[in-house]
């Protein structure tokens, strides 16, 4: 039986350099996990953040570490105590930590969903950690109600897109900010008020803000107080100093996503019943994680980039 399996991580902080295809030893399930041989991966910004060293304080991590948010693959083997997933199953979700660019994958078994019929692994490793992380950080400063007016910094991104459309079916009159080449998309959404970054400043045009939606960070986040309505609040995705960086009068919540199982299967679902938009900008291949993990950090698209092990 070969024990040897090829995987992405990282030895040593730095830069684009610093992410090596590697191989290492394929783990053994322990109590509560299962082993996962995984099909698909999404990338995500969490990967260069770690690579960096950006995250080291928030995260301690030891090194090396295999990168990799969210997976979607086959349960290989199960471990013991694991009595709702068998061998064969199609399953999908976050790793709560890091370590899915890898061929096989150990997961505690409680923190993964079954991919729904009708959604491919590609399309499933899309939605795991942006699904879940974009309807917490909506409603994580209270429920949403008919008329908010909610805005969207990072709108046509992994997180934004799926955050239009929540926001959106909630009632909520909806301003997506993007980039030029995607502002059609988020329009398509459902946006009611689209803005583009590149050639606008939000603050002059928009205000009475009841809940800013902050996927961008450093100076967007600096900007975006003076549009708040009175009781208004951003959540950030991005900058966990926040209330550091707040005005004395407004108010201001880091959101840390965390997995979700429950609520990814609906969400996977309504994907694969087509209810949900779920965008992905590109497929790539294993070999290719390294770069697509500095494009990340560089530049971005629309939707989702995710890697096809198969390629
Ligand atoms: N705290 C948590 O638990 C958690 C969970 C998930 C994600 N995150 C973080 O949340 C952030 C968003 O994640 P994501 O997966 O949605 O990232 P993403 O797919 O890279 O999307 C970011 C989007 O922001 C856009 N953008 C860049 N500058 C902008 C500006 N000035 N104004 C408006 N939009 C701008 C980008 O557009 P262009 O294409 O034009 O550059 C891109 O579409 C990342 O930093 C990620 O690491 C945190």
């Amino acid at each position: 039986m070969n024990t040897i399996q090829r995987a992405v991580l990282v030895r040593a902080y730095g830069g684009a350099a610093a992410v090596e295809v590697a191989e290492i030893q394929k783990p053994t399930p322990e109590q509560s996990q299962v082993l996962v041989r995984v099909r698909a991966a999404g990338v995500n910004g969490i990967d260069w953040k770690v690579r960096e060293g950006n995250v080291r304080n928030a995260f301690p991590l030891p090194l090396p570490i295999v990168l990799g948010a969210e997976l979607a693959g086959v349960v290989d083997a199960v471990g013991p105590g694991v009595s709702h997933l068998q061998v064969g199953d199609r399953v999908m979700g976050a790793m709560g930590g890091l370590g899915a660019y890898a061929e096989f994958v150990t997961v505690n078994a409680a923190t993964l969903s079954r991919t729904p019929e009708g959604l491919d692994d590609v399309r499933a490793a899309a939605v795991p950690v942006a699904a879940v992380a974009a309807w917490k950080s909506l409603h994580h400063a209270g429920s949403i109600y008919p008329g908010q007016r909610i805005l969207i910094h990072g709108a046509a991104g992994g997180l934004g897109g799926y955050a239009v459309q929540y926001a959106k079916r909630a009632g909520a009159e909806v301003f997506a900010i993007a980039g030029t080449a995607d502002l059609d998309y988020v329009r398509s959404l459902g946006a009611d008020y689209v803005l583009d970054y590149q050639s606008q400043r939000f603050e002059d045009v928009v205000r009475d803000i009841d809940l800013v939606l902050d996927y961008v960070g450093g100076e967007v986040l600096d900007r975006s107080w003076q549009v708040l309505e009175q009781n208004g609040v951003i959540v950030s995705t991005v900058s966990p100093d926040i209330l550091a960086r707040k005005p004395a009068n407004r108010r201001g919540l880091w959101f840390m996503n965390k997995p979700d199982p429950e609520l990814l299967e609906k969400l996977a679902e309504e994907i694969a019943s087509g209810t949900l938009q779920s965008k992905i900008s590109e497929v790539i291949g294993f070999a290719d994680i390294p770069e697509a993990i500095e494009r990340n950090r560089t530049a971005s698209r629309a939707g989702k980039v995710v890697v096809d092990f198969s390629r």
